[in-house]
């Protein structure tokens, strides 16, 4: 299992160009299973999850490869199998996103309920109601959800939570509605720019749906759609996690290839802190003129702050002068990151949905623990910024999200080092940023025992 050593204290300095949105890509990569014909999505990045998702479509029989050019080209000819089975669910919660595609296309699914989580209590009702609400059989079978249906129909559909609405469920929902007679009405539906890009997406190969980016989103029933060439948004939380490690670590940092307007609430809470802000065309400038002040926030859907950026913005008010509320609305448990920011000295308290967060003038290098994915890009920041060496470990979590961070961090002056336990307690601490320390690969493959054609490790 790989861990990073992470040597803190320089200001990271430069331009970084922000990789294609993994929320945008999965849903994306899931629909393209019922396209007719093939897709070719640009702007894929690459990473353990998209790697799982691809192993999940060959399993259903669709081929899923990279092109010399990069792009993941995706082509499904089979009608079966409908099988998602808990092996790779279970690896990853966004393989639920081919129930909606599967039952549009195929008129049966049978997917794995993908389990528990770290970021507290995710149930898929809404999905599940959503597409029995289209006319589906939907019932639950020794821990998979199989739902069938000989044709769908459109409906008017809430998809209104206690937390407020779904994001991979409005997804699921809307690309089966594709395949349905008549007009399907979502309100409540979620207005993230990932599912708006999933919709751009289905729209190019011919579907209709309209309202994108409001919660009220229509979808005029058609044949389903066309595979056609796409290019994935780019990545906002990853966005942001880079523009709060510029800053927290002191630095100067200029994003490229970012879609500014998908950031404005993180933007103000920044600006609000008294970073300095610049947006030209698709790049943003960040840098701490001084030290910055405490502002409290709560992650909400969008457009307001996101919970995949919490523990970011929460590792962030760790160092800023006064005391912070942060709540998130979204999922009110994802506070794992709390415990281990204390242990680099960071004076953080869970409180009712949230936390107290009182600004310290820096942190101290520690072993910390990753413990899902946004944390441990929190943890890698606190890391970053605090004087020592750290080790993060469990970094497969990061690698679940964020392409290659540590070579990319490097770029504009992080010090972090990919090692295994052994290479570890080999490694003198002198010798570990020295040019002849080993380099490791993240391990981005997945082998299916039931993938079609070659059955040698495919990285993606
Ligand atoms: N919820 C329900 N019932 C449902 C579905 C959701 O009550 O049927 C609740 C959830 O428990 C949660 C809230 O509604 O409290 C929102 O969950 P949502 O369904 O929107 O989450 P998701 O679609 O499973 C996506 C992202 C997450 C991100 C959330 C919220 C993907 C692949 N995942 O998950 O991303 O946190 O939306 O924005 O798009 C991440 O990238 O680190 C990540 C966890």
């Amino acid at each position: 299992m790989d861990l990073f050593v992470i040597r803190g204290g320089t200001p990271l300095s430069g331009r970084l160009p922000v990789r294609g949105s993994k929320n945008a890509a999965l849903p994306i990569l899931a629909a393209s299973l019922a396209a007719e014909g093939e897709t070719r999505l640009a702007n894929v990045p690459a990473l353990v999850d998209v790697t799982t998702l691809s192993a999940v479509l060959r399993t259903l029989g669709v081929d899923v490869h990279r092109d010399a050019d990069g792009m993941l080209v995706v082509r499904s000819e089979s009608n079966e199998p409908c099988v998602a089975e808990y092996d790779l669910v279970r690896k990853m919660r966004a393989s639920v996103c081919v129930l909606g595609p599967l039952l549009g296309r195929r008129g049966t699914a049978r997917v794995s309920l993908p389990g528990g989580c770290n970021i507290g209590h995710r149930p898929i009702d809404l999905h599940l109601r959503g597409l029995a609400s289209l006319g589906a059989d939907v019932r639950l079978e020794h821990g998979y959800v199989v739902a069938t249906a000989s044709s769908l129909l459109g409906a008017q559909i809430d998809l209104a939570g206690p937390q407020g609405s779904t994001v991979t469920g409005t997804c699921n929902v809307m690309t089966a509605a594709c395949f349905a007679k008549g007009r399907t009405v979502i309100t409540s539906a979620a207005r993230e720019p990932e599912v708006v890009d999933l919709a751009h997406y289905l729209n190019a190969g011919g579907a209709r749906i309209s309202g994108l980016g409001t919660d009220v989103v229509e979808i005029e029933g058609t044949d389903g759609f066309a595979g056609v060439e796409h290019q994935v948004i780019p990545d906002r939380i990853e966005a942001a996690t880079l523009l709060i490690a510029g800053l927290m670590t002191g630095g100067d940092v200029t994003l490229e290839n970012v879609v500014p307007t998908h950031l404005t609430a993180v933007l103000d809470i920044l600006r609000q802190m008294g970073a300095f802000v610049e947006i030209r065309g698709a790049t943003i400038h960040v840098h701490a003129a001084g030290p910055l002040s405490s502002v409290s926030f709560v992650a909400e859907p969008y457009p307001g702050i996101p919970t995949d950026v919490q523990a970011q913005l929460t590792a962030l008010l760790t160092l800023a002068r006064g005391k912070a509320e942060v709540v998130d609305r979204v999922f009110p448990d994802r506070f794992l990151h709390l415990p281990e920011l204390a242990r680099m000295g960071a004076d953080v308290r869970r409180a009712e949905g949230g936390a107290h967060v009182f600004g310290v003038k820096s942190l101290s290098a520690a072993p910390v623990m990753a413990s899902d994915l946004r944390a441990s890009a929190a943890l890698l920041l606190a890391a970053l910024s605090a004087e020592g060496d750290s080790i993060l470990r469990r970094v497969y979590h990061l690698d679940r999200g964020y392409e290659r961070l540590e070579e990319r961090l490097a770029a504009v002056g992080g010090q972090i080092r990919r090692l295994t336990e052994a290479e570890l307690s080999n490694c003198r601490p002198e010798e570990l940023f020295s040019d002849h320390a080993p380099v490791r690969e993240p391990h981005f493959a997945v082998t299916s025992p039931k993938s079609r054609g070659s059955r040698r490790e495919q990285s993606l």
